[in-house]
């Protein structure tokens, strides 16, 4: 392990089980707002509703930033969002593509996911110890796990040159603060909003919407000021979706 003087801290390490769970180790033992974790691979990489994210060396980012927010822990699911935003302005800055947002925060190319992203909270007594907040960005061409292969796709490859990783990531974590202010002072996801909808790979199309108890179909309109997916129905409601144990896809796939 290696770790950079410059404040915050950013600790780079070859292998690691998750940084998302560096990071809470680190959390734990006082690590500052802003501290980074990244790591080469990872042996237990961590993907949402208890799944694996495959960490192979050589390839990828996986890198986990540690914040300490002040506003009450019901806003914590927004900084999804926010790092969605923010990972994909940074992206297109360093690489000139053009990645959307599947909501609420797989960020993907021609359709195909390129950046997964990780948000767990430690709260106490109602308040926001720390949050942390992961992201893994398919950089190297490679051979994705058989179940991905058809809708996962690497920087290197949809720009068809060599991405530099730690560039990346500079401008992937510059970006972020940019945003992470932003919604700091306003307190809410509006001034990004606008932004966030054009990003949106969804947007005006028939998406289907599966949750625990059952699916429906609606046209995806765009998010609201606190992150709700709306949707509006066929009788023309506009219902909410809150991000958690939902999916939505393109009703023929994926995207
Ligand atoms: C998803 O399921 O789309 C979220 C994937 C998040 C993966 C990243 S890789 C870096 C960080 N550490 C983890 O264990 N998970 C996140």
């Amino acid at each position: 392990m290696k770790t950079d003087q410059a404040m915050p801290p950013r600790y780079v390490y070859g292998s690691l089980d998750s940084t998302n769970e560096e990071a809470k180790r680190l959390a734990a033992q006082g690590a500052p707002h802003g501290t980074v974790v990244t790591a080469d691979m990872q042996t237990a990489g961590k993907g949402r509703r208890g799944r694996s994210w495959v960490s192979p060396p050589g390839t990828n980012i996986y890198f986990t930033l540690i914040v300490r927010p002040e506003f009450a822990p019901e806003k914590a699911s927004m900084l999804t969002l926010v790092a969605a935003h923010a990972l994909t302005r940074g992206i297109a800055r360093e690489t000139g593509l053009a990645p959307g947002i599947k909501w609420p925060n797989d960020l993907v190319i021609d359709g195909k996911k390129v950046c997964g992203i990780l948000t767990e909270m430690s709260v106490e007594q109602g308040v926001i110890r720390h949050v942390v907040i992961g992201a893994g960005i398919n950089v190297r061409e490679q051979s994705f796990p058989a179940e991905l292969a058809d809708r996962a796709v690497s920087l290197d490859a949809a720009c068809g040159a060599r991405v530099d990783r730690e560039r990346l990531l500079d401008a992937v974590l510059e970006a972020f603060k940019e945003d992470y202010e932003e919604f700091c002072r306003t307190g809410s996801l509006a001034s990004i909003r606008d932004s966030y909808d054009r990003l949106l790979v969804n947007r005006d199309r028939e998406v289907c919407v599966l949750e625990p108890g059952g699916e429906y179909r609606g046209i995806s309109r765009g998010i609201t000021d606190t992150g709700e997916l709306r949707v509006e129905l066929p009788d023309g409601r506009i219902r909410l979706v809150f991000a958690g144990e939902v999916s939505v896809r393109g009703i023929y796939g994926y995207v």
